[in-house]
């Protein structure tokens, strides 16, 4: 098995930040109309920086690794950081190729977290 893969499976098998924030600044929840999987994403901010962030719901190894490489991504960042990831960066983070149907699973966090600041920033969102 290369790197890549064994990267992803660890975050599968031992997620980092998942749970639930108690009070949360940030919630927003995205499913995979494909398959039905859900992600929320839960986001407790310092003024305008992140200072917790957590992901719960349930999906395939990689929507899961994805969630939770994104959420140790983005922990500290400001808001404004936030907007500025683009699908690549996650995409370059798991390192492997995905075909059509696993990039929609790769990035139900992405979406789910860049609809949620956006969201309470007032901002349109762009998927870039
Ligand atoms: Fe559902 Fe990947 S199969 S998110």
């Amino acid at each position: 098995m290369d790197i890549y893969a064994e990267n992803i499976l660890e975050h599968y098998r031992n997620p980092q930040n998942f749970g639930k924030i108690a009070k949360p600044d940030i919630s927003f929840r995205d499913t995979n109309p494909l398959c039905g999987d859900e992600i929320e994403i839960q986001i407790l901010l310092n003024g305008d920086r992140i200072k917790d962030i957590k992901f719960d719901g349930k999906g395939c190894a990689i929507s899961q690794a994805a969630a939770s490489m994104l959420t140790e991504m983005v922990k500290g960042k400001s808001l404004r950081d936030v907007l500025g990831i683009e699908k690549k960066n996650i995409l370059e983070e798991l390192g492997v190729q995905l075909s059509a149907v696993r990039l929609k699973c790769a990035l139900l966090a992405y979406k789910a977290l860049k609809a949620g600041v956006c969201t309470h920033l007032h901002v349109e969102m762009r998927e870039e």
